[in-house]
């Protein structure tokens, strides 16, 4: 099976010709436009199930063949999806426990998307068998390159089917022992033991919502019930044409599926990136994208991945929906290839005439012509990603890591007690990639159970909950010669949010970093302590530990409270390796100078060999070097040596003017160029 790679830029997004099969003159004038914008792959069938099967068991495929035929005769391949994402309303007229059961225990009528039961052996089996239906009839079709599996597979399901489900899920966890159970949840507290797994229901406010290993099995089943769902789905699409990669689309840093885990099962990555351009500080965007971007290209070993979805223009589901300055559309784009996708996809291409989306930008208006300015600007971007194809399949080399777990943020989120209003894991974990990404240092975003091995440095933010093996692993990382950066509230629980005994962090680590934690402050938002470090101060926010050392060496010192004077920035040589712990969080100041020490201090390299103007974003992928102006002023960059323009051929040296909005792609000139 091939993984999806591809010799060229993937170019095209959501097409739904379905809505227009009364008025086929529109797929003529589609196919001229896609032709007219670079367009050289259409998603089509996302959500067509009412038009594949219009009565059960009655398939109709013809306009399908069409509109396929149509789109490779004319250079357009086909990424053709599954259509379990939205129902066809027999279906759960006829069936109705393929409906949803929401948290409060009622069923849900029929409506919407994604809408359905995660269990259901009903829905299972009717996916299934349309599935294995279009498997069968696509089979061998050379305009077929991907399939597009559901989509945003999202949510959860309450209904009698799912909490079976979740208690065999739980049976299994658990060795079919509810003592066991008992054990690791700490049943003892509030009389919660139970004598048995039927006792046990999911999550719910009106229920059981106190239990954090309750919690943190049920997000763990709901990801493995999309998994298995998805599994289902794919089953026929394996059998009948194996050749074709699967994706589906990921949402962003949704939290309600573990996606580091749900990657595995996939053979390209794809996401939907929506970023919100016009929140008045479009440097910030671009920092939430960059980080979003190496989250899912980190979780197939830095394999490309495709951005599925993107907007030519607006989207409709914000309060208020600003149209993004002319040029965001295709540095989006350009973000994305930089940041290893290996396609631009837009949602969508043609606007709905009718519906809840008809609103939503597209490359192609109500006015249904190529005369319009997104329309011009996504023939532009298309021009431009046709001398791009040469990154296609480049990836890039990181020296740094970042752990930002799904389950750790699970965790975080579930805990009660120190300060209960600041979480915020996944800004937490942004915190300490911006000093990298504003380095040009192409960082990867590791779950805990992921390879530490190549890596110079790793910083672990927040790891509040340390997996089976994870306090071996980092040991062992350590051990070898790896640096390791600790924060506050760093190895306090185990899987079942146990806390470990005998001092934190947990076991042996207390030996690796030379500290223990003796007490765990919380600071009220307008509260703000001050730490010192080298010979500046910092802002201390929120959550701080107050440590012992124990053979540590002390970087840092609180100069507030009764813990005036006592370390807060510690450095433990142990073995090869060297640990630190930074027991405070802050906005960012702190984290930015910790990381010039550490990029100096490991010799780790940047993309470039200059300062970075504040609001440039550059990325090094493969020998390529994106310089991308996301700031809305025009920036100069100093090129100290010579480099070749990608696109215009042309050379690039000193001072050069780089306007809002604009990039530069850049390869360093060779000496006999
Ligand atoms: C998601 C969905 C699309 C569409 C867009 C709108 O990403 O996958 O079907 O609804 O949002 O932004
Ligand atoms: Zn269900």
């Amino acid at each position: 099976m091939n993984n999806g790679s591809s010799s060229h830029i993937v170019y095209g997004g959501d097409y739904n010709p379905d809505q227009w099969i009364k008025t086929k003159e529109v797929w003529d004038e589609d196919i001229r436009l896609m032709k007219l914008a670079h367009i050289n792959s259409a998603t089509v069938g996302i959500f067509a199930w009412s038009l594949l099967e219009p009565q059960e068991g009655v398939f109709d495929f013809d306009w399908l063949d069409e509109i396929v035929e149509k789109l490779y005769d004319n250079g357009i391949s086909v990424i053709l999806a599954t259509p379990s994402g939205a129902r066809p309303p027999w279906l759960s007229e006829k069936y109705p426990e393929v409906l949803r059961v929401e948290e409060n225990g009622i069923r849900n009528e029929y409506g919407v998307r994604h809408n359905h039961c995660l269990t259901s052996p009903v829905y299972r089996e009717k996916v299934s068998i349309i599935n294995r239906k279009l498997a069968e009839h696509f089979k061998g079709n050379p305009a077929i390159k991907m399939w597009h599996i559901s989509n945003e597979y999202s949510g959860e399901c309450h209904c009698p089917l799912c909490q079976e489900a979740f208690r065999k899920w739980l049976k299994k966890e658990y060795h079919n022992d509810i003592n066991e159970l008992n054990d690791k949840w700490w049943g003892g507290f509030w009389s919660h033991n139970y004598t048995d797994f039927s006792q046990i229901n999911s999550p719910k406010s009106r229920g059981e919502n106190h239990v954090s290993a309750l919690k943190l099995c049920w997000k763990r089943f709901v990801t493995d019930s999309h998994i298995s769902f998805y599994e289902n789905e794919i089953a026929p699409l394996r059998e009948l044409t194996p050749d074709i990669p699967v994706t589906t689309n990921f949402m962003n840093m949704y939290d309600g599926i573990d996606y580091q885990k749900f990657a595995s099962h996939v053979d390209t990555v794809s996401w939907d990136n929506y970023p919100d351009w016009s929140n008045g500080n479009t440097a910030r965007t671009a920092i939430n994208t960059a980080f979003a971007h190496d989250v899912f290209r980190s979780t197939k070993g830095g394999k490309p991945f495709y951005m599925m979805e993107s907007t030519p223009s607006v989207v409709n589901w914000r309060q208020v929906n600003k149209i993004p300055s002319p040029g965001t559309q295709e540095i989006t784009s350009i973000q994305a290839l930089a940041y290893g996708s290996d396609s631009v996809q837009y949602f969508q291409w043609r606007k709905s005439r009718g519906g809840h989306e008809k609103y939503h930008g597209a490359v192609v208006g109500h006015d249904g012509t190529e005369n319009t300015r997104v329309f011009s600007e996504a023939a532009h971007t298309g021009e431009i990603l046709e001398k791009l194809s040469d990154v296609a399949g480049k990836q890039s080399e990181a020296e740094v890591a970042i752990i930002c777990d799904w389950e750790n943020k699970w965790a975080t989120d579930f805990f009660c007690g120190y300060n209960n209003n600041r979480r915020d894991y996944f800004d937490e974990c942004k915190k300490w990639y911006i000093p990298f990404y504003k380095a040009g240092i192409t960082v990867d975003i590791i779950p805990e159970d992921a390879d530490y091995s190549g890596y110079k440095v790793i910083i672990a933010p927040f790891l509040y909950m340390l997996k089976d093996q994870t306090e071996e692993r980092i040991t062992s990382y350590i051990k070898n010669g790896g640096c390791f950066v600790s924060t506050y509230l760093f190895g306090v629980t185990d899987k079942d949010d146990r806390c470990f005994l005998g001092g934190f962090p947990a076991n042996g680590l207390k030996d690796v970093f030379g500290i223990s934690v003796e007490e765990t402050d919380a600071l009220p938002d307008d509260l703000i302590y001050k730490a010192s470090f080298g010979d500046k101060f910092y802002d201390v926010r929120h959550i701080c530990d107050i440590i012992r050392p124990n053979g540590a060496q002390i970087l840092g010192e609180y100069k507030s409270d009764f813990y005036s004077g006592t370390p807060c920035v510690t450095f433990n040589k142990f073995d090869e390796g060297k640990a630190y712990c930074v027991a405070f969080r802050n906005e960012g100041d702190f984290a930015r100078d910790f990381c010039s020490m550490l990029i100096e201090s490991n010799r780790i390299k940047s993309a470039v060999n200059f300062n970075i103007p504040d609001g440039i974003g550059i990325r090094k992928r493969g020998d390529f070097i994106f310089v991308m102006n996301f700031s809305n002023e025009m920036k100069i960059i100093p090129f100290p040596i010579y480099y070749t323009d990608v696109i215009t051929g042309e050379l690039v040296f000193g001072k050069t003017r780089l306007e809002a909005n604009k990039y530069l792609i850049v390869k360093e000139k060779k000496e006999n160029e």
